[in-house]
């Protein structure tokens, strides 16, 4: 389809419609392996919708007002319009090369877009909820939006490391206060409103402060490279202003048929740079349009590089084309969607796509692949054979109630932009299909005599296992996915990645015709790296708990204690029992399970930081008042101490 020509999506499937959206990316950059993660996941969430089925509309795009813009063309010797059609083009040319599926790709630049920028704020401004006024504020062109003192980190945008600049100008406000407790309320009473849940939270507290108006217009005196003001052609739109309406004016709004269609199951997704702009200015906007609101922002954390996010300004980018020409296209999008823990900031590291290919890709799945065709073709001419339901019963050799469990955790994950757990849910079938062949051990089977029924039996409910798998690994590695089904003798024109078809087991036709594989994933040779990328430090990767506001931080009472006394405790092989003078004038027992790391005479005289409002426990027979913070990994423990003497009780913070 013909991605820059608008299309009305008319076929008509019984699920309920889906409408996904990425950011629409400025045109200052190249794009990055930051901007790809989206759009796949875009994509993924679009394809598993397919699945259902339903209509599906999936909008892309690239954002070309602003400062921001004007800069960059101006360092380029080049226009503003020259130098955005220029980046623009790379977006629009990369994303088919990962397999991006997208139906639209929208540029702010496109005549119609800015009359539905101009038509929404002429209608804003006849409301009355558009006034004129001075200001004067901290601006960070990064960003391209006034900041609050309170929301800078040493005096600096949090996400630029730039102290922003300090502008007075008269300009057009957007009277954004007025709806401040009408978002706090809709928040409150849509719980999947902003997701995950930490997001969520940072919004209310963020609400929890005066909101305060939105400046809405640039003077043209200072930037004329923007969409001029219906009411006032002294002035151009804020970026932002124009940039959020395209998801709107993608759909032809106010009376596309699209608009009608998807716009009241509009899923947006972003990363959490752009929450703020997405979770207030966005709803508070559409609100005062009369537009009703999005169904659910979806936020994912920050891929990193090192210890900060990967990003243009800091120059630390991974180049998407170069990995997924290196890896695999279907490789390359499968690490993405599994690495990540939707929500939480991830790392990247070339090691830790090498690792994933070989355990998950090459070992797991492609292994299973492979085996159970050798298998197919040895015993049955490569033939799918039949299965003796009797036989099955008797012997309990059914993976149907796991492919069903499995359909289901991984529809529930996916429907929550829940990548990881949909795609460890396939995994975990994957594990159970590998031991499923070691317990039952076809080519013993082979050699016993009166096994044929078993045999037959275990070998096609593993080739339907992998029709199932073949199918839930679409949205993902589609190619992977169409590839396995050939193997299977599936014929690619039927409904095949349809999610009742996959629920529907002993599909598969018994006398189908197999076909040989070589091998779904070939291994990395991890001695010798392809290609000529440096080599890159080992990916360390905490499985971090979910972020927590400060608030609850601020509930741990953590002070220092030094300890007076430590005994082992009898009968208990981990635990210590240590007294501690936390400067309360009665010393305290806490139980301690660091025995494999210190002897009680090592720990006496120690300066050390215990939690100190924690609930008393009984623990062997002892009463335990607090916990003492250690560091642990494989050796053992480590207690946290300090480089100088301070007194016992002090707050840790
Ligand atoms: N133009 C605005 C968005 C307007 S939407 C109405 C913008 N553009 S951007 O080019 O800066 O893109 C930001 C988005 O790119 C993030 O929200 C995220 O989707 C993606 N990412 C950019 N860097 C990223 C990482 N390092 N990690 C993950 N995603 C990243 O903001």
């Amino acid at each position: 389809m013909p991605k820059r020509e608008k299309v009305t999506v008319t076929t008509s499937n019984s699920e309920k419609p889906f409408y996904i959206t990425t950011p629409i990316y400025y045109v200052n950059a190249k794009p990055h392996l930051g901007h790809a993660y989206t759009t796949i996941a875009a994509d993924v969430a679009k394809r598993f919708n397919t699945m259902k089925p339903s209509d599906t509309f999936f909008l892309t795009g690239t954002d070309e007002h602003g400062d921001k813009i004007a800069e960059a063309a101006e360092k380029e010797n080049s226009t503003p319009k020259e130098y955005a059609d220029k980046i623009s083009a790379l977006f629009s040319d990369l994303w088919p090369q990962l397999n991006i599926s997208n139906d639209y790709f929208i540029r702010t630049t496109d005549e119609s877009h800015k009359k539905t920028v101009q038509n929404v704020l002429q209608d804003i401004y006849d409301k009355g909820e558009i006034y004129y006024s001075e200001y004067e504020g901290l601006y960070c062109v990064g960003c391209e939006r006034f900041y609050q003192e309170r929301e800078l980190v040493d005096g600096k945008c949090p996400d630029h490391k730039k102290e922003p600049d300090r502008i007075k100008e008269s300009n057009y406000f957007f009277k954004m206060s007025n709806y401040q407790q009408w978002l706090i309320d809709h928040i409150n009473s849509n719980p999947d409103f902003i997701r995950p849940k930490q997001y969520k939270t940072e919004i209310l507290s963020f609400l929890k402060e005066p909101l305060e108006d939105l400046c809405i217009s640039r003077p043209k005196s200072r930037l004329t490279w923007g969409i001029e003001l219906p009411f006032d052609d002294n002035y151009v739109t804020y970026v932002w202003f124009d940039a959020l309406l395209n998801y709107v004016s993608a759909l032809d709004y106010p009376n596309g048929e699209n608009f009608e269609k998807f716009w009241p199951h509009a899923q947006h997704l972003i990363a959490k740079d752009i929450l703020k702009t997405h979770a207030v200015y966005w709803p508070t906007m559409l609100k005062a349009a009369g537009i009703p609101l999005f169904n659910s922002l979806n936020v994912h954390g920050f891929w990193n590089m090192g210890d900060s996010k990967m990003s243009k300004s800091l120059g630390n980018v991974a180049n998407p084309l170069q990995l997924a020409d290196k890896y695999g296209v279907d490789a390359y999008r499968f690490f993405l969607m599994r690495d990540m823990v939707f929500g939480l900031d991830s790392n990247f590291s070339e090691d830790a796509i090498i690792q994933r290919i070989n355990s998950d890709l090459a070992n797991d799945l492609g292994n299973l692949f492979s085996r159970v065709l050798a298998l197919s073709f040895k015993h049955f001419n490569g033939l799918v054979p039949e299965r003796d339901p009797q036989t099955e019963n008797e012997a309990n050799l059914s993976l149907e109630s796991a492919a069903m469990e499995t359909i289901d955790e991984y529809t529930s994950s996916m429907d929550k932009f829940s990548f990881h757990n949909g795609i460890s849910a396939v995994w975990k079938f994957i594990s159970k299909m590998n031991k499923y062949i070691d317990e039952n051990a076809p080519w013993q089977l082979a050699k016993e005599e009166g096994s044929e029924l078993k045999l037959k039996t275990v070998m096609y409910n593993l080739l339907e296992g992998l029709r199932v798998v073949s199918g839930l690994i679409y949205p993902v590695m589609p190619t992977t996915s169409l590839e396995m089904q050939k193997h299977l003798g599936i014929s690619t024109d039927k409904v095949i990645f349809d999610l009742s078809c996959l629920k529907s087991w002993n599909s598969l036709k018994s006398g189908g015709q197999l076909t040989k594989v070589k091998a779904l994933f070939p291994r990395i040779d991890v001695k010798k790296p392809s290609g000529d990328t440096k080599p890159v430090p080992k990916k360390l990767k905490p499985e971090l708990k979910p972020e927590i506001s400060f608030d609850d931080f601020s509930k741990l009472d953590l002070r220092t204690a030094t300890i007076v006394e430590a005994e082992a405790i009898p009968k208990a092989n981990k635990l210590l029992k240590v007294t501690v003078d936390i400067g309360e004038g009665v010393n305290r027992t806490i139980v301690a399970g660091i025995s494999k790391s210190y002897k009680p005479e090592e720990l006496k005289g120690k300066q050390v930081i215990i939690v100190a409002n924690l609930a008393p426990v009984k623990l062997m027979g002892e009463i335990s008042q607090g916990m003492i913070l250690a560091a642990t990994d494989k050796k053992g423990f480590v207690i946290a101490t300090f480089d100088n003497n301070i007194k016992n009780g002090a707050t840790v913070k």
